[in-house]
């Protein structure tokens, strides 16, 4: 069986009382909406169904509301008397909006804001978490431009549901048909019943690469683009988490939209260390995910440093070594979570790490393994504790996150 939250073992009914919006558009997949709709419903949900108008070609409303015992909502104003359907009090009321089946037009809408029908509005404006089950033929599934959608919409914290592992797969074959209705009801009832597992829980996550000053318009940087960070925020948030996001200088098109994360943006490693001394003694755990510069230069230029021909010598002095720090002041009861990137000698480096920083388990990361490490959308990991070590296979950023927020929940109760 393949692994993935899709198959974890549902103990109770996790629908019970929750109240799903359900997208559906136009593909032939829609009929399949009305046996997630009796899923749903037989579980003790309640279903409101929002479709979009090529939708209405392949399914009709009035089976939908027959169905959910909801007038069905496609329009922005349902009768010419100036009574409108409120995408804001949809987006409020929902535990939970589920598209499926999701087409690439209706994807890419989702991913630019294209707001010109009532589901994108509503998505616009859901506070609750979303997710997508794609449906179209495999070519419009592999076009680059769907891809890169589905992982625009999944950065954003959205769960892309797929055939076979119930999450976004880093290969392509098989793909584009919609998963089956009764594996996308399991995936909300996994889902709900993870909700709750980190509730109360505080995490501070650093993410993202530290820009060191040399001069008004030069800095001493890396690679780092922050994803497996944002990740990681994502994925704490999902299981009822509070997270403190201290990031460095990343793109803009990284943000962040789950109201369970605050973000504290800061440039260089002195600004990071300063916000993770002064958060982390209210946390109960840290997962630190930055590519920290090491050091930076001794003074920084007031004016722009100008060519002369000569050589250029910077001098560099240490940064502080956040993870060490924060290893110091660590209590009984918090734990600290490290990384480390290695080229060569990775598990012996990635020991010596663990025990030094005092941390309770490392996630290594290898340069020699193809799609590991930074500006990758994918990961390949192996978890060292002082005792034991796990290796995982190569996954989306989001699927590791899992893995390894998996592996804070085992320790934080051990
Ligand atoms: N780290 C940190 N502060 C630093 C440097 C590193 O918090 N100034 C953290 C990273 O976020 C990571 C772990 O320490 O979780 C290991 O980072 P890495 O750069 O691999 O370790 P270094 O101690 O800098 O060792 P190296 O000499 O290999 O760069």
């Amino acid at each position: 069986m393949v692994e993935g939250w899709l198959f974890l073992c549902i103990e109770g009914n996790m629908l019970q009382g929750k109240k799903i919006v359900l997208g559906i558009t136009g593909s032939i997949a829609a009929y399949k909406s009305c046996l997630i709709i009796r899923q749903l419903i037989k579980k003790g949900a309640e279903v409101q169904v929002v479709i979009t108008p090529a939708g209405k070609e392949f399914i009709t409303p009035i089976t939908l509301s027959a169905l959910t015992s909801k007038p069905v909502i496609s329009e922005f104003f349902s009768q010419r008397d100036g009574t409108w359907h409120s995408h804001v009090d949809l987006g409020l009321w929902a535990d939970a909006m589920l598209i499926a089946p999701a087409t690439a037009s209706t994807i890419g809408k989702m991913a630019h804001g294209v707001a010109d029908n009532m589901l994108i509005t509503t998505y616009l404006s859901m506070k609750a978490p979303v997710f997508i089950a794609p449906a179209m033929d495999l070519d419009m599934y592999a076009h680059p431009s769907t891809q890169q959608n589905l992982q625009t919409l999944q950065s954003y914290g959205n769960h892309i549901i797929e055939p076979g592992t119930g999450f976004l797969a880093s290969k392509l074959e098989g793909k584009g048909r919609m998963e089956e209705p009764e594996n996308i009801v399991a995936c909300l009832e996994s889902f709900f019943s993870q909700h709750e597992s980190m509730k109360g829980k505080k995490v501070l996550i650093t993410a993202g690469p530290t820009y060191e000053k040399i001069d008004p318009v030069r800095f001493i940087g890396n690679y780092s683009s922050g994803k497996m960070g944002f990740a990681l925020a994502n994925e704490c948030a999902n299981r009822g988490a509070e997270v403190e996001l201290v990031c460095g200088p990343v793109s803009t098109s990284m943000q962040v939209k789950h109201p369970l994360i605050h973000r504290v943006d800061v440039e260089s490693a002195k600004e990071m260390y300063e916000a993770c001394m002064s958060l982390y003694p209210s946390m109960d755990s840290a997962i630190l995910c930055a590519a920290v510069a090491d050091y930076a230069p001794e003074t920084v230029a007031e004016q722009k440093v100008k060519r002369t021909g000569d050589d250029l010598v910077i001098r560099l002095k240490p940064n502080p070594d956040i993870a060490a720090s924060l290893g110091q002041i660590k209590r009984d009861g918090q734990t600290l979570v490290g990384f480390a990137l290695e080229t060569n000698d990775e598990e012996t480096n990635a020991q010596a790490k663990l025990k030094k920083k005092n941390f309770d388990f490392i996630v290594l990361n290898s340069l020699k393994d193809e799609g590991a490490g930074f500006r990758t959308d994918t990961n390949k990991i192996t978890i060292l504790t002082a005792d034991g070590k796990q290796e995982y296979p190569l996954k989306m950023k989001a699927e590791v996150a899992k893995d390894i927020v998996d592996a804070l929940e085992r320790m934080s109760v051990k």
